[in-house]
């Protein structure tokens, strides 16, 4: 890790915790969330060697209507953009505090790392060791990961520039906290990034949504959900679009 960096995250946390298999454990022994079918699908250890490089370009490029919608990388562009962090090749880039909220092996976060200059920061937060294992192990030190629960988000108040949360908010156990959490943790003017389910406008996706969530704990958001969650919260300047299982919507704090 750079000289500095895991210093820098414990200066940002509320109650600052040792160094364990090369993140920061929060949660210590406390068990990981909810055990939804979801949710210990994300705590298995098999599911971290594959996820970067199968489970998840092909669930989320299909749910975002690949080939039509965007991939990984244009994704990845995307979530850089509407956080206001440059692009790889920029010659100037924000010195900004950036969290990657239920960061799995880090994909998302190295993508943020790569928009932001020197003197920024990066952390990636999960509860899933076997996750933060393979995010600390796959870091070429430029950013910090810690074990955490998002719903409860460990970080002092207007600590962050932006906050990104992909792939997650359908399977946390209480998604409002969560974003109550994210927007507590926002600087004011921050912004935020959200990836997640998109429940289809059809006569029958209700009905199937339910069974999905009841069967194994995944929830579908409706098109206006997150957007009214955001401007309820406060958020302005919301951008939204939408994919045939999934939205992005950012918003500034
Ligand atoms: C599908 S992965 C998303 C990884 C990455 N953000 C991406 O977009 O590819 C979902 C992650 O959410 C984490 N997670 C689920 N519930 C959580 C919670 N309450 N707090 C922190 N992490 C959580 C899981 O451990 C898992 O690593």
């Amino acid at each position: 890790m750079r000289p500095g960096v895991q210093e820098r995250v414990r200066a940002l946390l509320e109650s600052p915790p040792d160094l364990h298999d090369g993140y920061l454990d929060v949660l210590g022994p406390t068990a990981e969330p909810t055990p939804t079918i979801a949710q210990r699908v994300m705590q298995s250890t098999f599911l971290p060697q594959i996820y970067e490089r199968v489970w998840r370009p092909v669930g989320f490029n299909l749910a975002k209507g690949w080939p039509v919608g965007p991939d990984t990388a244009a994704e990845h562009t995307l979530a850089r953009d509407w956080l206001g962090l440059a692009q790889p090749g920029d010659v100037r880039k924000p010195a900004a505090t950036v969290l990657d909220v239920a960061c799995g092996p880090g994909n998302v976060t190295r993508a943020l790392a790569a928009g932001v200059g020197e003197n920024g920061l990066v952390v990636g937060l999960d509860a899933a060791h076997g996750m933060l294992a393979r995010a600390a192990a796959d870091s070429t030190g430029d950013v910090a990961y810690v074990r955490g629960n998002a719903v409860a988000l460990p970080f002092r108040t207007d600590t962050f520039d932006a906050v990104c949360c992909f792939g997650a908010l359908y399977l946390f156990d209480d998604p409002w906290a969560a974003v109550d959490s994210m927007a507590r943790v926002l600087k004011p003017g921050g912004r935020l990034i959200i990836l997640t389910t998109r429940r289809p406008p059809l006569p029958v996706s209700r009905l199937s949504s339910e069974l999905l969530r009841t069967l194994s704990g995944v929830r579908m958001f409706g098109d206006r959900e997150v957007t009214r969650a955001l401007t309820d919260r406060g958020f302005t300047d919301l951008k939204q679009r939408r994919y045939p299982l999934m939205q992005l919507v950012a918003a500034s704090h």
